[in-house]
């Protein structure tokens, strides 16, 4: 079993190309949830050119309502986005290394050399109660160095198991993320994925055994356009069950 956490980025973007709350980032959460999703993420950045402060609230007071229903923040901890997360203080929060301007995020933590500030974050996250997770390209031999600095989970970053899918070389990229997986898991890390992952290529990354969570946003907007948001969740909800 994997926690679909829906990222309802895309929903705010497209609410944002007008002055008007439509659609709604609200709504589309409640219709996810109200179709069986059990995970929300949300990426706030510092210009709010997707979700704004004032939804990560009211997510927040959303999922107050709704108990079973997961709310992990993503981003980089800078002072305005740590003071925001342990304001909201959501069940997860993910660490990512993007600049304030990147288009996305687009790799994992060099975890040595951001030791000192990993090691803060994760503390004050600690105290805080917030499960923590950290971006993670797929290198076993960081797992160590995730382990020490404190982290609970990893989020293995998929962006390249998802552009080698259906090619030659998919069975060795693949085969990178088990092993940081396994590695993940016997260190007692929990281990959650994103990045790029689709109705399509989603069933055989989740052959690797015990990923806790996947956070889906892009694809899962584009597929809701073509199949309907019911079609769409429900078939992510059968890959992810198994
Ligand atoms: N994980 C992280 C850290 C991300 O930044 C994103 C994109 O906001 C995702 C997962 C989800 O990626 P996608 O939108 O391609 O599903």
């Amino acid at each position: 079993m994997t926690l679909l956490s829906v990222n309802v980025n895309k929903i705010a973007l497209l609410r944002n190309s007008r002055g008007r709350d439509y659609p709604g980032v609200i709504e589309f959460v409640d219709t996810v949830v109200r179709l069986g999703a059990r995970g929300i993420t949300v990426h706030p950045r510092p210009d709010e050119r997707h979700v704004r402060r004032s939804d990560v609230f009211a997510i927040r007071d959303f999922v107050k309502l709704h108990p079973g229903v997961e709310f992990n923040i993503e981003g980089y901890p800078s002072p305005d986005f740590m003071a925001l997360v342990l304001e909201v203080k959501p069940h997860q929060c993910t660490l990512v290394p993007d600049a304030p301007e990147q288009l996305t995020s687009d790799h994992g933590w060099d975890v040595p050399a951001n030791e000192a500030l990993l090691r803060e974050t994760l503390d004050q996250l600690r105290q805080a109660k917030i499960r923590s997770s950290l971006f993670l390209d797929p290198e076993p031999s960081l797992i160590e160095a995730v382990k020490a600095v404190g982290a609970d989970r990893i989020e293995l970053y998929t962006e390249d198991y998802a552009s080698h899918f259906g090619l030659e070389s998919e069975g060795g990229v693949w085969q990178r993320y088990a092993d940081t997986a396994a590695a993940a898991t016997a260190a007692g890390l929990g281990v959650n994925a994103g990045h790029d992952l689709n109705l399509e290529n989603l069933p055989r990354f989740l052959e690797i055994p015990d990923i806790a969570e996947v956070s889906i946003g892009h694809a899962l907007v584009v597929e809701c356009l073509y199949q309907g948001v019911p079609a769409v969740i429900e078939k992510y909800l059968e890959i992810t069950k198994a």
